[in-house]
């Protein structure tokens, strides 16, 4: 690629945007999370509220914690405000108040990762490292032809090997910028403009028909695995149920009463907290009488049940004819017909 030619396009096309204005580490990084939460123009404003609040690192890390929150409020996703005020703490308590001025540095920061750590040390270092975002992977994919799945954290590599070639030892902040700026503003998602594109005659994609094609993006969603132990808590002839509220394919359905580890086994501790809720005199008899995986299309769901045979004089009994007038996961209303039948 011709960079000389991108970074002339950028001269003539790039957005006044308020951190492009300084090479503060400290207003990158600010300005950088905030726009990993929020589209460019939303986020000039949340970048001068936040900033004109905590203007420096040292403000930020003397707040507390809800008036960081309280400036986040709206952008969602709670824990990048938390990571910030946490990792100023950090820099202040641990790094005399300064960020590292390398890529490697500033990775081993709670909250910063590939992207940010680029776009701080080439934006405020000058350090000859690529950022690598969605824009920027988007044009390098047209540019290039590229068919690797910018969704695959194995295959972004690829993409960060390119730009590591092509990139301006000389300017090499600017470079990322206008290759961000080039993907948001020209290359864009849908319908680029090809026709008015200073780089259509080297454009793979261009040429061959493929921009609508390209970038490649194939989700692969993980599998998440819980541990849940359920238990039959059998009073003279009538078990405790109770009803699920919270958000989730579950919601208002019934089901036992429930503890979930983080791990396969269930500690004493975890045990007691569950003993408390219900106020239930001891465990000690507790029996898991069966063990089961049940597959959701993103969580595996190692299923645990136990009976305890206790009263206690908090929650909703009922008998086991009543089974079939609340709706229950069919993995709960299996156990239970089996139990009982
Ligand atoms: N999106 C993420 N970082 C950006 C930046 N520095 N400039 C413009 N858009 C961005």
């Amino acid at each position: 690629m011709n960079t000389k030619q991108l970074l002339n396009w950028y001269k003539e096309n790039a957005r006044d945007l308020p951190w492009r204005k300084t090479t503060d580490p400290y207003l990158i990084w600010v300005s950088e999370i905030i726009l990993q939460q929020t589209r460019v123009v939303q986020g000039i404003d949340y970048y001068h509220k936040f900033i004109e609040k905590f203007p420096s690192l040292h403000k930020l890390a003397a707040a507390n914690e809800q008036e960081v929150l309280k400036a986040w409020e709206g952008l969602g996703y709670y824990s990048r405000a938390r990571n910030l005020h946490f990792t100023a703490k950090d820099l202040i308590n641990n790094y005399q108040g300064k960020f590292p001025s390398d890529y490697i540095g500033l990775l081993r920061l709670k909250g910063i990762g590939p992207y940010t750590a680029a776009a701080i040390a080439s934006f405020a270092f000058g350090q000859k490292v690529p950022a690598i975002d969605g824009n920027v992977m988007r044009f390098l994919s047209r540019y290039y032809g590229l068919e690797n799945n910018i969704a695959s954290s194995s295959e972004v590599k690829i993409f960060r090997q390119k730009a590591e070639k092509i990139i301006d030892p000389d300017n090499p902040g600017l470079f990322n910028q206008a290759m961000m700026e080039f993907g948001a503003m020209q290359c864009t998602p849908s319908s680029p403009d090809c026709g008015k594109c200073i780089f259509q005659q080297q454009c793979i994609a261009y040429q061959t028909g493929k921009v609508n094609q390209l970038p490649v993006k194939i989700k692969i969603q993980k599998i998440r695995s819980r541990h849940l132990h359920f238990f039959l808590i059998y009073c003279e002839g009538e078990f405790l149920i109770e009803k699920r509220t919270e958000k989730g394919i579950w919601k208002n359905l019934y089901q036992l009463p429930l503890i979930e580890t983080n791990s396969k086994n269930l500690k004493e501790e975890e045990m007691k907290e569950f003993l408390r809720k219900y106020n239930l005199k001891t465990g000690k008899n507790a029996k898991k009488i069966n063990s089961l995986t049940h597959l959701l299309s993103h969580q595996k769901l190692h299923i645990n049940f136990w009976i305890l045979n206790t009263c206690t004089s908090t929650g909703f009994f009922i008998e086991p004819k009543d089974i079939e007038r609340y709706p229950f996961p069919i993995v709960i209303a299996k156990f239970l017909d089996n139990y009982f039948n």
